[in-house]
């Protein structure tokens, strides 16, 4: 028998599962932050701040989560309707809540912008007023809750221009290149932040030993093909005909895997990682489709440019859209550039089949 490789002992799982940091110096988000920024400006520090306030936000919405079954009040609807006209959880009122509070005395927003508030949220006079908004989606595929089945939290951070003194947040109606940083917490088997302030894509790992997220994966970029394709098939029959000549295709096509899970946050963080196209087109009822673009493309689609993929609405660059209200809605397309490439094909194509029978009949 030969001997043992004591390397081997290191190199197994070990039973009760060893802890190995993936990274040993733990960087925390709000070094990283700085040292992203190379800078110790006033900058530099309130972007630190401001993340590391969002990472306290995550803290607490996990916290609550991981023990939902247990607690009284966690789950289930309130009975209350939102601005968007969908049924409010108890746990989107938490969370939404979550944000005002760690934010309300931070002295670095002056307002917050939410999925679950008809108006924005404006810091009162008797506390610190900051120069950003935080735009947020405090629970995504909140439907998922009460299955215990991942959600997230989808932030976005934008300067104010100009004066707001009539609450009417206008300077907020403008591109999402306007973002200064954008990213989400994902509430899975592991609670992870993401986020990017323009330069590159990063991930953290809460550890909750230590109630700090670490550092776990640096520069992310996604691959530029990747077999995944997310959506909600179920809306076949009220799509416009490009979107079905699409499914058709991936549904004829070796190589393409379906995977969706009710909740962007986690189907996005497939694809960042690993490739592929997540979309929400428009529908008969909803031609904008679903999804807010403040509150959830838009950060989604400054993260994936940022990871080398591409966000549209098939006929333009999300990030382009110029919302008309704040809670203005679009379709999305967003993954790997060759994927969303050919999806934006197939609406090329039919847009060119419409404009050439007008052309006929006229
Ligand atoms: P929210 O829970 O914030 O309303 O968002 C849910 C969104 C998105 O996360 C998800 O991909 C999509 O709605 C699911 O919608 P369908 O059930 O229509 O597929
Ligand atoms: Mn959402
Ligand atoms: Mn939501």
């Amino acid at each position: 028998m030969t001997e043992a490789d004591p390397l081997l002992d290191l190199r197994s799982e070990p039973p009760l599962g060893r802890d190995y940091s993936l990274d040993r110096d733990c960087t925390t988000l709000s070094r990283h932050v700085l040292e992203q920024l190379q800078s110790f400006s006033a900058d530099a520090q309130d972007l630190s701040a401001l993340m590391s306030r969002i990472a306290l936000a995550g803290k607490l919405i996990s916290r609550r989560l991981s023990r939902a079954g247990l607690m009284e009040d966690v789950l289930g609807f309130t009975g209350e309707v939102n601005v968007q006209g969908e049924s409010v959880k108890k746990m989107d009122v938490f969370a939404n809540e979550v944000f005002i509070s760690v934010f309300k005395q931070s002295g670095l927003v002056c307002r917050l912008a939410s999925e679950e508030m008809d108006d924005p949220y404006y810091i009162p006079e008797n506390c610190p007023v900051g120069r950003y908004t935080l735009l947020y989606d405090p629970i995504d595929g909140s439907s998922n809750v009460d299955i215990n089945i991942n959600v997230g939290s989808i932030f976005s951070i934008r300067q104010q221009e100009g004066e707001d003194t009539d609450g009417s947040a206008k300077d907020l109606l403008q591109s999402g290149r306007k973002q200064i940083a954008a990213g989400y917490i994902l509430y899975g088997p592991s609670t992870m932040l993401i986020y990017s302030i323009g330069r590159g894509v990063h991930a953290f790992t809460l550890d909750p030993s230590l109630g700090e997220f670490i550092l776990s994966n640096e520069n992310i970029q996604t691959p530029a093909h990747g077999p995944v394709y997310s959506v909600n098939e179920g809306n076949f029959w009220q799509w416009d005909e490009s979107i079905r000549d699409y499914t058709r295709y991936v549904h004829r096509h070796e190589g393409y895997t379906a995977r969706y899970g009710g909740a962007m946050v986690g189907d996005f963080h497939r694809i960042l990682f690993q490739g592929g196209v997540f979309l929400y087109p428009g529908t008969v009822k909803q031609p904008e489709g679903k999804l807010r673009l403040l509150y959830e493309s838009a950060p989604m689609a400054f993260l994936i440019e940022q990871a080398g993929g591409r966000a549209s609405t098939g006929t333009q660059d999300i990030l382009d859209v110029i919302p008309e209200k704040l809670h203005a809605r679009s379709p999305l397309v967003i993954g790997s550039t060759e994927d969303v490439a050919l999806v934006e094909s197939f609406i090329q194509e039919r847009s060119r089949e419409r404009d050439a029978e007008l052309a006929a009949k006229s």
